[in-house]
């Protein structure tokens, strides 16, 4: 590995920063503290700052030479409603939120690349260092779109990357295409008529008809979308009724809805509304179904998935960037980004075996790698470097 010494310098740096933003998580739109503090990282390092997009965004510029190409490069803030379970000096102080997803270390990383890049700009261009606020769930990526991210801070490709669990520290995943999928939700609300429970047929029964919905559903995978093509329909709510001899007038149904084309989306989405009305009929209910869209799939665009492979391939080596790499269900709101603007999104290497900082994103007892600091600020150097080449070397 070819990593910039600077940024192995600069690890225990980047650690203390990471861990103390562990240990003070916030949730969506809430960044205060950590805004604060990517302010102040980048203002120290001379890099323009502006604060306010989606409520807690910072977007860092640094320009360097005449060039008037640019490149974006993105970071999360947030942390996750999760109760942590480590015990480690860096734990969470707050009760109910844990930086589960490692966005501790995808904002420390990239301060410390934007320090680098203060201090040595050998580049030609402008570069924006985008720190987002809520990604899990809640959208940042889009409402700072809306407020207007790409006009006032324009910027030619857009970059982001999220640390994978299970791959070694200094391994990448890289591919064009679709890498992680959409995700939608639906509510099905399900009336019927009331009734006592030992007199079924004075009334209609809305947990027989919603359990027969929930049934049905499951054919829309293996039905409705090609053999070929990736969905997943998961209902994981079921709420009807309070008491044991009641039959309740109302059940509440509620699930999402995960793929990777559009067209697989708008095939489940309608596919939902078409079985529940059907089965509702059948049953003699009334159903109103809501089928909200949240983000798109993720989808790497081909040329700059091509120039972060190569950027990964001379700092890492051939044999630790993975090409071929099964995409995740997960979902990711970078997709807005890359709906808007080409780039290409990888997955980095968090580390792997027992116990941390080995396992899963969004687990109790997640930690971030501080190993692979160095290795994702390197990255995010050597790709301005590589997209913005200067005059000279
Ligand atoms: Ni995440």
């Amino acid at each position: 590995m070819k990593l910039l010494r600077q940024l192995e310098d600069y690890r225990p740096i980047l650690a203390g920063i990471r861990r103390d933003l562990h240990a003070h998580p916030e949730l969506a739109f809430e960044e205060r503290r950590t805004s604060d503090i990517v302010a102040r990282e980048l203002s120290a390092c001379g890099i323009e700052v502006h604060r306010g997009l989606a409520a807690t965004g910072v977007v860092g510029t640094l320009r360097a030479g005449s060039g008037g190409r640019s490149i974006g490069l993105r970071a999360d803030m947030d942390a996750l409603p999760i109760q942590e379970t480590n015990t480690f000096e860096h734990r969470s102080r707050h009760a109910g939120r844990m930086h589960a997803c490692g966005h501790d270390g995808h904002t420390a990383m990239l301060l410390g690349a934007a320090r680098v890049l203060a201090e040595t700009r050998r580049f030609d261009g402008t570069v924006r260092l985008v720190f987002q606020p809520a990604e899990e769930h809640e959208g940042g990526a889009r409402v700072m779109i809306d407020e207007g991210l790409f006009e006032k801070f324009p910027m030619d490709t857009v970059y982001g990357l999220h640390n994978w669990p299970g791959l070694p520290v200094g391994h990448f995943a890289v591919m064009a295409g679709p890498l992680m999928a959409s995700a939608d939700q639906f509510d099905i609300v399900v009336r019927g008529r009331g009734t006592h429970a030992a007199m079924p047929h004075l009334g209609t029964d809305a947990i027989v008809a919603g359990t027969a919905m929930v049934q049905a559903l499951q054919t829309l995978v293996s039905r409705a979308v090609h053999p070929v093509d990736s969905a997943v329909l998961s209902v994981t709510q079921f709420h009807a009724g309070d008491a044991y001899n009641v039959i309740p007038e109302e059940a509440v149904l509620r699930g999402t809805v995960r793929a990777f084309k559009p067209e697989v989306v708008e095939a489940m989405a309608a596919g939902i509304r078409r079985v529940c009305e059907g089965v509702a009929a059948a049953h003699g209910v009334q159903v109103e179904v809501r089928y909200l869209h949240g983000y798109p799939p993720l989808v790497n665009w081909p040329e700059q998935t091509e120039i972060a492979a190569r950027v990964l391939e001379d700092l890492v080596g051939k044999d630790r960037v993975h090409r071929q790499f099964q995409p995740t269900m997960g979902a990711e709101d970078f997709a807005f980004m890359l709906q808007n603007k080409p780039g290409c999104y990888v997955l980095m290497g968090n580390g792997q075996g027992e116990g941390q900082p080995g396992c899963m994103l969004h687990n109790p007892g997640y930690d971030f790698n501080d190993e692979a600091l160095a290795v994702g600020g390197s990255y995010w150097v050597r790709l301005v470097e590589h997209c913005l080449p200067a005059a000279t070397r």
